[in-house]
């Protein structure tokens, strides 16, 4: 029998303040666990909503070094960013908090304190990477070398970024401290670890005996680290950035990130409820559902429920429903070759447009495989979802009521077999709904909604009051009441997906509330009930919005290309000899033109100071014939005549080929005679 809990607590992964936020992280963790959230609220069920900023670690401590500033400093910048654009995009946390907080440090190593007074770790010593000259052990980010696969310098001591293997440091080859440049030597340091092994069997047990509701991925992702056996992980680091390890003999070093990042949940809660934050962590009538995004489920699913079982008196998660990832117009989304789409410049970009970006991230959500966000698609569901069918039949519905009734709720008059047919569909749409968000499917929940406004455009269209009207007034009281029954039914069934346009509609019918019990009634609104002045509830997204946002995207990736850019490797040397056998001459260019059926080529006829030449080229992308007509260009004379196209090419034209792919004829920079030699 399914088991009845009192209470939710809801948990959402705590981003890293090293950065702003981004729609892989919207769509992945927060819209769901947003829709979630507000749905519980609206059923009346007692729900505590969790976030707040992940602080330590060391990619903080690397942006900071970037630009010469304190992590404090980053975490202050990001935390506020995060926390505001967070706030206006809707998502409703009841407390975000942050990890250098106070109460989280005290919290977190007390935690510690506890686990190893219970003599719950194992203590290792190893040897690790020290820099001499920075007198400090190295994280593996810190550390910089070959890589043994690719051979690509710049490669990290956790993963190469150029062919994506993961790494150890001690793989690298001829290895850098990233912190002085030196050569770092291997020194033993002694750290904390959790047992993960000896949690096995119960995980074992918990997970994948108990938990065969959790998604395919979560499971799948679980038995795979299960099935390969669990191993000891080290849950303190040699770092300067995070929270001491409360024992002797521990100094200079903190809580690996991950260790203290999921009790930040709790330091959150207790932020919140410092007199009642208990019932929300320890009583087993709570229900604990952490939204993540894929990359941290093995520390949702099995490392931190081991720290809780370990410490005994904690509750276990009862779901994690992680997302898989969404990518942005075919490319992996990445923080640092910003390729992403931001939310505080969204924000700024689309004001009041909020509701857009939730749809969308809602329909193309990432639930069972990774997706991709393009702005096309972002601009078609808005101009044909949001505004062709929601916003549509809800302006019809109203206006008509404008129009017919001066925004008076019509009386029902007698229903017709289509009427009762039509009012029998949208009978049951909370129970598909619920179903649907019960178990975590947020997209096809929301499809649900919508389904209730294509039910709409159909009823008003089949009806057709605009006519009956002429001829049965009576009639047409009868059909805008049920349009409008429908009206306020989509304010409730989009609630929790929408909930900046449900307000605005409730506004618009002029209901101060709706109960999400009410949800499928046919008389939500009373005759004789005045509506307020109707709006329109979405609005088109020209193309001109759209082209700025993809632009935006071409020139971040010709940014990146640029920065990326390294010359061929030079090709092996050649003797004098070898290079004075090219004949390399100026020309005179005395026509061009475009070589039929060939659109690359172009046919020169060069003055070469003897009896001039024809050549063919492969510029004709980059060049329009005349633009070349009087240039001097450079050519190889002696190179053997060859057919291209039906035409003998008697040598052939130098030009420099761009980092983009695109060619540029070499000239001289002042004019000589033609045929003169290039040494
Ligand atoms: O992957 C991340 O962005 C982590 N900062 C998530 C931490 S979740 C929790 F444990 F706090
Ligand atoms: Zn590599």
């Amino acid at each position: 029998m399914e088991k009845k809990f009192k209470r939710t607590t809801v948990t959402s992964a705590l981003p890293y303040a090293n950065g702003p936020v981004h729609i892989g992280h919207l769509a992945g963790v927060y819209v769901p666990a947003d829709i979630y959230v507000r749905y519980l609220r609206l059923k009346k069920e007692d729900v505590l909503f969790i976030g707040g900023s992940d602080e330590h670690g060391v990619p903080i401590t690397i942006r900071a070094r970037k630009e010469g500033v304190t992590p404090q400093d980053i975490v202050d910048r990001y935390h506020t960013l995060i926390k505001e654009s967070f706030k206006e995009f809707g998502i409703s946390f009841d407390v975000y908090g942050r990890t250098s907080s106070e109460v989280h440090r005290q919290t977190a190593s007390d935690f510690f304190r506890k686990l190893y007074d219970k003599g719950e770790f194992i203590e290792k010593t190893s040897m690790q990477y020290y820099d001499e000259e920075a007198g400090t052990f190295l994280a593996d980010r810190y550390i910089t070398g070959e890589c043994p696969h690719c051979h690509a310098e710049g490669a990290y001591g956790d993963q190469c970024e150029k062919c994506g293997t993961s790494l150890s440091p001690t793989e690298l080859i001829n290895p850098k401290s990233a912190i002085s440049g030196s050569q770092p030597v291997m020194r033993e340091t002694k750290h904390w670890y959790l047992p993960l092994d000896k949690h096995e069997a119960w995980l074992r047990e918990w997970i994948l005996e108990g938990h065969k509701e959790w998604r395919n991925n979560v499971y799948g992702q679980c038995k795979s680290w299960l099935d390969m056996g669990l191993q000891p992980r080290a849950v303190s680091r040699d770092l300067d950035w995070g929270i001491p390890v409360p024992v002797e003999g521990a100094e200079g070093k903190v809580l690996y990130v991950w260790f203290d990042a999921p009790i930040g949940y709790i330091s959150n809660t207790k932020e919140l409820l410092p007199d009642s934050w208990e019932k929300w962590w320890k009583d087993p009538e709570t229900r604990l559902v952490h939204f993540i995004g894929k990359d941290n489920i093995v520390f949702h699913c099995i490392v931190f429920p081991s720290m809780l079982k370990a410490e005994g008196s904690y509750i276990l998660p009862d779901n994690v429903p992680s997302n898989e990832f969404l990518n942005l117009e075919g490319d992996k989304i990445s923080t640092s070759r910003n390729w992403a789409v931001w939310l505080h410049e969204y924000l700024r970009d689309f004001p009041g447009k909020q509701d857009v970006l939730r749809y969308v991230l809602t329909a193309n959500a990432p639930e069972t495989k990774d997706n991709d966000f393009t702005w096309k698609d972002f601009q078609a569901r808005n101009n044909n979802e949001l505004v062709a069918v929601y916003g549509n039949f809800v302006n019809r519905a109203l206006q008509l009521t404008q129009k017919y009734y001066n925004g008076i709720v019509p009386a029902c008059g007698e229903l017709t077999d289509y009427d009762k047919e039509t009012l029998n569909e949208f009978k049951d749409v909370k129970a598909k709904v619920e179903e649907l968000l019960d178990v975590f499917k947020f997209r096809d929940a929301q499809k649900e909604a919508m389904n209730l406004a294509r039910i709409g455009n159909k009823y008003i269209a089949d009806s057709e009051p605009w006519k009956v009207v002429k001829t049965d007034p009576e009639r047409v009281k009868t059909i805008i009441y049920i349009s409008l029954q429908l009206t306020a039914n989509l304010a409730i069934a989009f609630e929790p997906f929408l909930p900046f346009s449900s307000e605005k509609l409730r506004k618009m019918l002029n209901m101060d509330s709706f109960e999400w019990n009410q949800l499928g009634s046919t008389e939500l609104l009373t005759p004789g009930h005045q509506l307020a002045t109707p709006e329109l509830l979405f609005e088109k997204i020209e193309d001109d919005a759209i082209q700025a946002q993809v632009q935006k995207l071409l020139d971040t990736k010709k940014a990146n290309e640029e920065a990326n850019y390294k010359a061929n490797p030079i090709k092996e040397n050649i003797a004098f000899e070898d290079f004075e056998k090219l004949d390399i001459r100026v020309g005179t260019v005395l026509e061009c033109t475009k070589v039929p059926k060939a659109d690359k080529l172009l046919c020169f006829k060069i003055a070469d100071g003897l009896e001039n030449r024809t050549i063919v080229s492969g510029i004709a992308k980059y060049y329009k014939p005349e633009e070349l007509v009087g240039k001097q260009v450079c050519f190889i004379a002696n190179l053997a005549p060859r057919k291209l196209k039906g035409i003998e090419s008697q040598g052939m034209i130098l030009s420099a080929l761009d980092n983009d792919g695109s060619l540029s004829v070499v000239t001289v920079n002042r004019e000589v005679k033609p045929g003169s030699e290039v040494c």
